[in-house]
């Protein structure tokens, strides 16, 4: 994706026509024109404006997720940008302008303070009830915060930095984007009988957009900023060499920033909005070799993801030290004021299925949580399938999960944290930041949309 920086962005949100498989055209809803929307790069503390002009034929919500953005800037799902097609407000009528919309204008200044640990975030459209089809449509980008410390470590940078958006699509014979995708009985879970109601798979990977690209790449080390932009596909990755050796993913940053120390994982399991940083070091493979990145997931063209094809000889002075950060926050279970329960379960809702937090499908109009700027509390979580759950505004940390300590992969400062089928999991953060009203959801993006989200108020 191209790259945007600066203290002042404008983005166009319009139709474009794109060819993602060789040969045919496909229509997409894209930030600037192109899917991922161009990658921000901004720095810890410098403050960015995003005016984000909706030329879509639908409302949208901006959302950039991990941010610590006021309330005001973080894309209430009914806090619409209106398509410029339908001209002036006032004159929509018919039942379209939606009576919930907090703020309703075809061109919207978003306000990112960018006060928070330097990582890698993204920004997606978070419009109430339709976040998943809009966002399949192509609604989603990168947003690298960098800071100086982390400059200063030596990591792999300039073209050994990957930023890469996976992503999951169907597409019909004409080339548009299916949605709902293939074969529904593909796509239920246990205990679930309806069609999608287990969130929307596609038979494509994609990683920037292209499907299952090689890289052609240095023996080197690369810095792998991996993102999981799929609306509900879980990936379990590994690096694979031709011989059926696997390389080490050396786990170096979480969510929300770097680790304490380098955690070194032979696979790494990511559902949908975590990211990874991670260190694939192709010093070690010879010239000529190529490296798969493979989903144990997966089967079939859906296992694989992308490859990397090791071309040249080339030095490399990068480092990755043993001591990466020391700025993690390290909350204690004494210092919590408050310990909440929160179930993630299919529920019946109406004449159909819902997906509810607590017993309750989504109301924007009810506050669900309050909490006071500042307090600590530790939140105890449980599901009944997969369900990758992910809190606005702060980082927080994984405690226990199914009882036990943490699992690797939960190292650092999280914003979502992947429950498995019938697992529970405690979390502990500091509200902090701003005031205002938040969210918190499932991050499968079907199950986002059939409810399973709720308010957090600060005050
Ligand atoms: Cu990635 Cu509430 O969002
Ligand atoms: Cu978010
Ligand atoms: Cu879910």
């Amino acid at each position: 994706p191209s790259v945007l920086s600066g203290a002042d962005i404008e983005i166009v949100q319009r139709e474009v026509t794109a060819e993602i498989l060789p040969g045919v055209p496909t229509r997409l809803w894209t930030y600037g024109g192109t899917f991922p929307g161009p990658t921000i790069e901004s720095r810890r503390g410098h403050a960015v404006t995003v005016a984000h002009r909706n030329e879509l034929p639908v409302p949208t919500v901006v959302h950039l997720h991990g941010g610590r953005t006021p309330a005001e800037s973080d894309g209430y799902p009914t806090d619409l940008v209106l398509p410029a097609g339908w001209g002036h407000v006032g004159h929509v009528g018919h039942g379209m302008h939606d009576p919930r919309a907090v703020t309703s204008e075809v061109t919207r200044e978003y306000r990112f303070p960018l006060d928070q640990r330097a990582t890698m975030l993204w920004y997606h459209d978070h419009r109430m009830d339709f976040t998943a089809p809009a966002v399949w449509r192509g609604l989603a980008g990168m947003h690298i915060v960098r800071d100086s410390s982390e400059e200063s470590l030596g990591l792999p940078s300039g073209a050994r930095e990957l930023p890469l958006m996976i992503a999951d699509r169907a597409f019909a014979s004409d080339g548009s984007l299916a949605y709902p995708s293939i074969d529904p009985t593909l796509q239920m879970q246990p205990g679930v009988q309806e069609p999608y109601i287990a969130g929307v798979l596609g038979d494509v990977i994609l990683v920037n957009g292209a499907p299952w690209p090689v890289s052609e790449v240095d023996a080197a080390r690369y810095r792998l900023r991996i993102l999981n932009a799929s609306n509900a596909r879980h990936y379990d990755l590994e690096a694979v060499l031709d011989d059926g050796r696997r390389l080490d993913l050396v786990q170096i940053g979480a969510d929300q920033g770097l680790l304490r120390a380098p955690v070194v994982h032979r696979n790494l399991p990511i559902a949908p909005a975590e990211r990874y940083d991670v260190i694939l070091d192709l010093a070690q493979v010879s010239i000529g070799s190529r490296v798969r990145i493979v989903n144990r997931l997966g089967s079939g063209r859906t296992r694989d993801v992308m490859a990397f094809s090791v071309v040249r000889k080339a030095a490399d002075s990068s480092r990755v030290p043993d001591v990466l950060s020391d700025d993690l926050p390290e909350w204690q279970r004494s210092e919590a004021v408050r310990v909440r329960d929160f179930s993630f379960r299919a529920g019946q809702m109406g004449d159909g299925h819902g997906w509810l937090i607590g017993g309750q499908p989504f109301a924007p109009d009810r506050t669900d949580v309050t909490t006071r700027l500042g307090d600590v509390e530790i939140w105890r979580l449980v599901a009944d399938v997969h369900h990758p759950v992910h809190l606005h505004l702060v980082g927080f940390r994984v405690l226990s999960r199914g009882g036990h300590a943490p699992l690797p992969h939960d190292a650092g400062l999280k914003d979502t944290v992947s429950l498995r089928p019938g697992e529970s999991a405690e979390i502990i953060t500091r509200f902090d930041g701003y005031r205002g009203r938040y969210l918190f959801h499932c991050h499968n993006a079907e199950h986002e949309d059939m409810g399973m989200m709720a308010n957090l108020e600060i005050t």
